[in-house]
């Protein structure tokens, strides 16, 4: 018989506090956790095309078990429709459903539609509690934890959204054996940002163990509490990103632009994988780094088996980077890695950071 692994992070902010359940076997409890952590009638579910075969039927039964009235809606997965169209259709799906401001969201899926489903609930009768079920590496160690919901808009990603706190998050990292390497891999962008960020030890264990050749439950589990951790630490000081959250950020302004030149192609983790690299590059070569530091981050990505540059043009990057600027009034704070562990606000005007991109993605 397999064991049963458990970790509890704690998450206190000026909102809310809350717990993040790691481990194996937790869908079967997802029904008894939320009585535990958020008393109410009626639970609505949200879950994705891809994660509803799975392990839709589960959760429903686990909730209807405690006690829960319980509906569903299934969205399309995928970024291309985290949209208004479907962000309108989990609301009006709630309404029909009779939903009070007593009932719950429960958010069974990844972090596309867990951001989109986390809106929905800050949004319907001016906002309901929300339970993050969250399915995919990336959303496990980052976008289930903090309180960040949001959808798209054609004129860019996540520009409309609220912070709504979970209630609880429940991590099953069972979860993680049904998804395609690639999907798993796409996460590891977000784990290598952490240790790059906080964390000298998790990121040496990086260099050295590919995520994706360890089924070991044990050990995912503890990655995903330790990842978990560092970013509670963080979004704990600073819950709205008026200061310390910004580090979050650290790979995400390169990333950003190459994911919007890819036309959203390329996936987010792969995207701030090459953003770190190249920041670290543009870093050390402004003397802003530590030397060495480029090398240790490639290096890290690669073994993870994430890319380490992009052929994407940098003209179209830095295109990308104008378009976003608009938003940011005369310049960009930018995270720059100081030394593994340890980072910088940087505020860079609009020609620092082209040179930034120039610097970064120049092929060595
Ligand atoms: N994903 C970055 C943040 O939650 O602030």
């Amino acid at each position: 018989m397999s064991s049963v692994i458990r970790e509890t992070v704690h998450v206190s902010t000026t909102s809310a506090d809350y717990d993040v359940i790691v481990g194996t076997a937790l869908l079967a409890e997802v029904g008894a956790r939320v009585r535990e952590a958020a008393p109410a009638d009626a639970a609505f579910i949200v879950s994705d095309t891809n994660v509803a075969p799975l392990y839709l039927e589960q959760v429903e039964t686990s909730l209807c078990e405690a006690g829960f009235s319980v509906a569903s809606l299934v969205v399309e997965a995928g970024e291309v429709h985290k949209n208004l169209t479907t962000f309108g259709t989990i609301l009006e799906t709630m309404a029909k459903a009779d939903l009070t401001r007593d009932s719950i969201m429960v958010a069974l899926c990844g972090g596309v539609v867990g951001d989109m489903a986390g809106f929905a609930a800050a949004s319907y009768m001016r906002g309901i509690r929300v339970v993050q079920v969250p399915t995919t590496l990336l959303s496990m160690v980052d976008s289930s934890v903090g309180g960040k919901t949001a959808i798209d808009l054609s004129c860019g990603k996540n520009l409309v959204g609220a912070f709504l706190q979970p209630s609880l998050v429940v991590a099953d990292v069972g979860c993680l054996q049904s998804l395609e390497p690639e999907v798993f891999v796409d996460g590891i962008g977000e784990v290598v940002k952490h240790g790059v960020l906080a964390d000298e030890s998790l990121f040496d264990e990086l260099a050295y163990t590919p995520l994706l050749q360890t089924s070991d439950p044990d050990y995912l589990t503890h990655v995903v509490a330790r990842n978990v951790a560092i970013k509670r630490d963080v979004v704990s000081g600073d819950e709205r990103e008026r200061g310390v959250r910004q580090t979050l950020n650290l790979g995400h302004t390169i990333g950003h632009a190459i994911e919007a030149a890819s036309g959203y192609t390329l996936g987010h983790g792969h995207c701030v994988a090459v953003g770190l690299c190249a920041v670290a590059r543009a870093a050390e070569q402004l003397g802003w780094a530590e030397t060495g530091l480029a090398e240790r981050v490639a290096a890290c990505v690669t073994a993870q088996g994430l890319p380490s540059t992009s052929d994407l043009p940098t003209s179209e990057l830095v295109a990308q980077a104008t378009h976003d600027k608009k938003r940011h009034g005369t310049g960009v704070n930018l995270v720059v890695p100081t030394r593994i562990g340890q980072v910088e606000i940087r505020r860079v005007s609009f020609d620092e950071l082209f040179e930034v991109i120039r610097l970064g993605m120049h092929r060595c």
